[in-house]
């Protein structure tokens, strides 16, 4: 059975995991000393992580979901996005969001599925801010989409 839990002190961040959803490591960097990060185990391995953030007062902001890709497709990804939901509410937030790029067309299948909405369009943040062109499904990955949940 899959087990989520808090990454505990002392243990090793899954930096190949959480890099999978954003190749950024000094923006990881930056969210690893200011945000929790949580594993999701099966049999003792890590096959799933999430790291969350508080962005502003009950705000809340997930970011780097990242499921093992030979565990993808079983709705482990489903489970971490739930369980974020449910930590944030535990803990009183009032708000959850997520970001992703346009061309994330499963992403944004994934988290409207498990009730966001969409909420703002940063245009050509991924233009500006990779160096290298991301491409997707086909589709050239470009604006960044951020989408919200209120709890
Ligand atoms: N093709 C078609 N549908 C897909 C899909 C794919 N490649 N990946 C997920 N889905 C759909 C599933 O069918 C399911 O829909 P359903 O509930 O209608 O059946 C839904 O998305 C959730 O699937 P699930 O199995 O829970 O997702 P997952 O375990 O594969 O994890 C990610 C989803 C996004 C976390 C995973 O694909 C991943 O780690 N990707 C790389 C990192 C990444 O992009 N992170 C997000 C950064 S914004």
């Amino acid at each position: 059975m899959l087990q989520i839990k808090k990454l505990e002190e002392g243990q090793n961040f899954p930096y190949s995991l959480l890099l999978l959803a954003d190749p950024d490591i000094q923006m990881l960097h930056k969210y690893l000393h200011t945000g929790i990060c949580y594993v999701a185990k099966l049999d003792n391995q890590i096959v799933g992580t999430y790291i969350i953030k508080e962005i502003h007062l009950n705000h809340m902001e997930i970011m780097n979901l990242a499921v093992l890709e030979s565990f993808q497709r079983r709705g482990f990804g489903k489970k971490l996005l739930e369980h974020a939901i449910q930590t944030c509410k535990e803990n009183g937030y009032k708000r959850i969001e997520i970001c992703t790029g346009n061309s994330s067309i499963h992403q944004l299948h994934l988290y409207q599925k498990c009730g966001f909405r969409l909420w703002e369009i940063d245009h050509d943040y991924f233009i500006r801010n990779y160096s290298e062109e991301i491409v997707e499904n086909g589709i050239v990955c470009r604006d960044r989409v951020r989408l919200v949940k209120e709890l």
